[in-house]
Parts: C-alpha cells; sequence; structure tokens
C-alpha cells in the first residue's frame, strides 16, 4: 500500500520522506491556508521535494473553470494530480482532463456508487472519505471495502485513495480492505510506528545491556 500525506507543511513531509514512508501527497485548501502561504508558491516547495504524486485542489463548481484550473496546475510541476469534487460537473471535468492525459483525484467521495462514478469518469484515484462519514454514524471503511471491490471486479484503472484517516485502525482497515493508497496525517503516521511494549521491551534490553557490560568491565579488573 502507497502512503501519501494528508498534509501541506514541508517539515511533516520533510519527515515522512526521510522514514522513507511518503509516496505521496495530498493537499486541499483547508490544509494550504494553515501553511500561511500563497497556493501557487506553496506548491511549487512541495514538489521541490516530493517526488510522487501531490493532489492539488481546484477551487470551483463549475466544470470549465476546474478544467482551466486544471490545466494550469499541471503546469506547475510533472507530478501534479488534479483534484474535482464528486459532482456532475468535477465529473464532468475529470473526463476533460483525462482526455488530455492530466491525472485526476475525484474527492469528497462518500459512497460507493460515487466511487464507481468516478472509476466511470476515468478517475486516475477516487478518495472515499472515512473519518467525515465515521463522524455522521456511518461505516466509512464500508466504502473502501466497496470501492476496492468494484475496481477489481470491473478491472478499472482508478486506484483507491483512502483518505479522511483519523487513527492508526483506519490504516490497518485500509490495508485489509486492499486500498492501494491511503493518505494520512502526519500524527497518523507517526502514530503507527508506536507501541507500549516495544518502549519498554527496547528500555529492558538497553538496561540489560548496560549490565553486561558493566560485568564484563569486573570480570577484566579481576583477571
Ligand atoms: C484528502 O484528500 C482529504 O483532503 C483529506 O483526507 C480530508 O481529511 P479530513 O476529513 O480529516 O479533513
Amino acid at each position: 500500500m502507497k502512503f501519501f500525506l494528508d498534509t501541506a507543511n514541508l517539515d511533516e513531509l520533510r519527515q515522512a520522506l526521510a522514514w522513507g514512508l511518503c509516496d505521496g501527497a495530498t493537499t486541499n485548501p483547508s490544509l494550504v491556508a494553515k501553511e500561511g502561504r500563497e497556493h501557487h508558491a506553496h506548491i511549487l516547495e512541495i514538489a521541490k521535494i516530493v517526488k510522487g504524486p501531490i493532489s492539488v485542489e481546484t477551487t470551483s463548481n463549475d466544470a470549465d473553470e476546474m478544467v482551466r484550473q486544471g490545466e494550469e496546475f499541471a503546469t506547475w510541476a510533472p507530478n501534479v494530480v488534479v483534484k474535482v469534487p464528486m459532482t456532475t460537473e468535477g465529473l464532468a471535468a475529470c473526463r476533460r482532463l483525462r482526455a488530455k492525459d492530466i491525472p485526476v483525484n475525484v474527492t469528497l467521495a462518500f459512497s460507493a456508487n460515487q466511487a464507481l462514478l468516478a472509476c466511470k469518469a476515468g478517475a486516475t484515484y477516487v478518495s472515499p472519505f472515512v473519518g467525515r462519514l465515521d463522524d455522521i454514524g456511518h461505516d466509512g471503511m464500508q466504502v473502501v471495502r466497496d470501492a476496492v471491490q468494484i475496481v477489481r471486479t470491473y478491472g478499472f484503472e482508478t486506484q483507491v485513495l483512502a483518505s479522511s484517516l483519523r487513527h492508526p485502525l483506519h490504516v490497518l482497515e485500509a490495508a485489509r480492505a486492499g486500498a492501494p493508497v491511503s493518505t494520512m496525517p502526519f500524527k497518523v503516521l507517526e502514530q503507527l510506528f508506536k507501541h507500549a511494549l516495544t518502549d519498554v521491551g527496547q528500555e529492558k534490553f538497553l538496561a540489560d545491556a548496560a549490565k553486561l557490560a558493566a560485568q564484563l568491565e569486573k570480570h577484566k579488573a579481576r583477571v
């Protein structure tokens, strides 16, 4: 499973890259706004360090405008993926951008039928938002499971990009579902490393190694 970082923060991206755990990045207007920088300039900074796909979101409800923005974004870096919303206009824009060979991520997908529509529109990625569905009492991961099954059944080229992941169990469940890509906030990536027993076990091994070294020193002093 590929790991994308759901962030526009350069330090987080650099750290994840250093760990070898950043296969790409997803941004949205909310994430870029948090960085307090101009959109275009900031995406260029991200593109300097992230070589994998970088999703950049269009900001319109109109297909013509989405296509215009998408064509512009595609000139910013070769690895830009244009994000369009899961609407009739968004899917129209998706078809037109794909016809020009521009990769597209259909975002804000909340049902398996929406994922199916995105596949039929030729989307490169479709992003089911798991956490936001969980927030309203639905089983968000079921959409990922269904979407993966639909893609496999019909051999669509669209990749299911499990999105809006909020905790490590979401990543595990997306992996179990066979999602080819998950995008997660940096905090969730960090959490994947953690286990209390790892910390306790390592502390004990280091303490015992220190005891061993002390015994060896004593032995050397005696002979
Ligand atoms: C990904 O492309 C989305 O922008 C992101 O996963 C949304 O996550 P949120 O629901 O935590 O805002």
